[in-house]
């Protein structure tokens, strides 16, 4: 990662901030109709977790289809997994497919392979194979996606009544599991999963919690017709003001992993700008790290089905405090999924400019066109008060903060700087290595960045949502 040091002045002109900081003011998800949602997902451990937290919140969002990337797992083991969590839970009915897509920077195998950690746990494994056989969809999840957005029907998937001739809305739903209404639609008066009484013309949100790849498909092969069915798109992805979490031969670290694995996806996705794009990058979601005292948390409510499995998963990971101290596991899609569910929650920047790199030494990397708001005000303000009014009596621990914060600071200002001597670079639009440079970006588009939420705050809505 860049390590210079020099502290440059931001020129005014950049200072003119594009994003506006609006106060959050949709109206409570529970004052209207579930939204549709297809959760798109590379197979990660808080996978599981925000498929728990998705289907704990039938009064919010009804989840209408789930595609997986052969991403942060191994595709045939998340499918499994998934299908067991579903059928467990009594939401076999929902489709689940595995995309086609691959890898262009491939995730480390020991991340991929931790998916088996969990498709093992004794609490979703009390069936058999026959059991999940009639779930498995042979079509590709980047179909599956096609046909959710734009099928004839409601694209619920188990609507069994409207045949159109795909696998995906044919088969039959396999609900007969005793523990069905258990975390399910029947709660709220809808026919399981079908629900009935849709509004076939509402738009759907994706929630994409693995690389791009899968909505950059659909967006390129179906175009406007597809980009007219997607409400919005929820992404983790990208590190907008904060270094990147990706170590990589030849790469120089200032991307995001969802990114890098298929940075060309990013750049489709920039594309479309007519596809609101919700990003919760690394910069918020440094801020939630799985804990243990999280998971002890958990303990405390274990008399609820979704919270042992919820707990059961995350513990997976834990060890992470120990064996990565500076890079723990974080609730990266879990975030995301919350966000969703709970927009209160998460600060948004609205109208932030940005581009993606999408080759070259820095590809997956997510540029913002503007300083961060912080790295603004401390600008404004001479820098550096931030803390003063904590009294800490431990003046080691306060040196150390005292540190980080500087640390971060001077990151956010070195990123904020290198975009803007790349953008006056490709501007001047002279010299070697321009065009190649120019080739690496993506189109510009304005995006809405969650870039704070309170730890606290998540926490306890995941504990609250998964009390069932
Ligand atoms: C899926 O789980 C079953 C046990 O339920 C196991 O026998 C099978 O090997 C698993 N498949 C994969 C691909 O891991
Ligand atoms: C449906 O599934 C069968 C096999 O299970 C497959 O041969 C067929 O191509 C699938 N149809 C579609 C439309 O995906």
């Amino acid at each position: 990662m860049f390590r210079m040091s020099s502290r440059r002045v931001v020129s005014p002109g950049f200072l003119a901030l594009s994003c506006l900081m609006l106060c959050q003011t949709i109206s409570s998800a529970s004052a209207s109709r579930p939204r549709k949602v297809i959760f798109d997902h590379d197979g990660g451990i808080d996978d599981y977790v925000t498929l728990l937290l998705l289907l704990a919140s039938p009064e919010a969002v009804r989840v209408v289809g789930i595609t997986i990337l052969d991403a942060d797992c191994r595709a045939a083991v998340a499918w499994n997994t998934t299908l067991k969590l579903l059928h467990t839970l009594g939401h076999g009915a929902i489709p689940v497919a595995v995309s086609s897509l691959p890898a262009v920077n491939p995730f480390p195998d020991p991340w991929r392979n931790s998916v088996l950690s969990v498709d093992v746990m004794p609490l979703i494994n009390d069936l058999t194979q026959e059991d999940l056989e009639p779930l498995r969809l042979s079509t590709p999840g980047e179909e599956l996606m096609a046909q959710l957005l734009l099928g004839s029907g409601s694209g619920s998937g188990a609507n069994s009544g409207t045949s159109s001739g795909s696998n995906a809305t044919t088969r039959n739903n396999d609900r007969g599991n005793a523990g069905s209404a258990a975390g399910g639609y029947d709660k709220d008066g809808r026919d399981g999963d079908r629900g009935d009484g849709d509004d076939d013309d509402e738009r759907i949100t994706i929630v994409a919690t693995g690389p791009l790849s899968n909505v950059a498909f659909v967006l390129k092969k179906y175009g406007r017709a597809a980009a007219a069915r997607i409400r919005e798109v929820w992404w983790m992805g990208g590190a907008m003001w904060v270094g990147g979490n990706v170590d990589f031969p030849g790469h120089d670290g200032s991307a995001e992993w969802n990114a890098f694995w298929d940075p060309a996806a990013v750049g489709e996705v920039w594309g479309w700008a007519e596809v609101p794009l919700i990003v919760v990058p690394l910069d918020a979601t440094n801020a939630v790290p799985v804990t243990p005292d999280l998971i002890y948390r958990f303990g405390r409510q274990a008399r609820h089905r979704y919270s042992v499995l919820a707990g059961t998963v995350w513990s997976r990971v834990v060890t992470w405090v120990y064996d990565r101290p500076h890079e723990p596991y974080y609730a990266w899609d879990t975030l995301t999924a919350a966000c969703v569910l709970q927009p209160d929650l998460c600060e948004k920047l609205y109208d932030v400019e940005s581009y993606a790199v999408v080759g070259g030494a820095s590809q997956g990397r997510t540029v913002p066109l503007a300083p961060s708001p912080d790295a603004v005000a401390r600008t404004a303000g001479g820098g550096g008060d931030k803390g003063s009014c904590a009294v800490a009596p431990d003046a080691e621990a306060e040196q150390k903060e005292k540190e980080k914060v500087e640390k971060e600071e001077e990151v956010e200002l070195q990123r904020a700087e290198e975009a803007r001597m790349l953008e006056e670079l490709v501007e001047a639009g002279e010299g070697e290595g321009q065009e190649t440079r120019r080739q690496h970006q993506s189109a510009r588009r304005r995006v809405t960045v969650v870039k704070h939420v309170d730890a606290e705050a998540f926490y306890t809505f995941v504990l609250d949502t998964l009390r069932l």
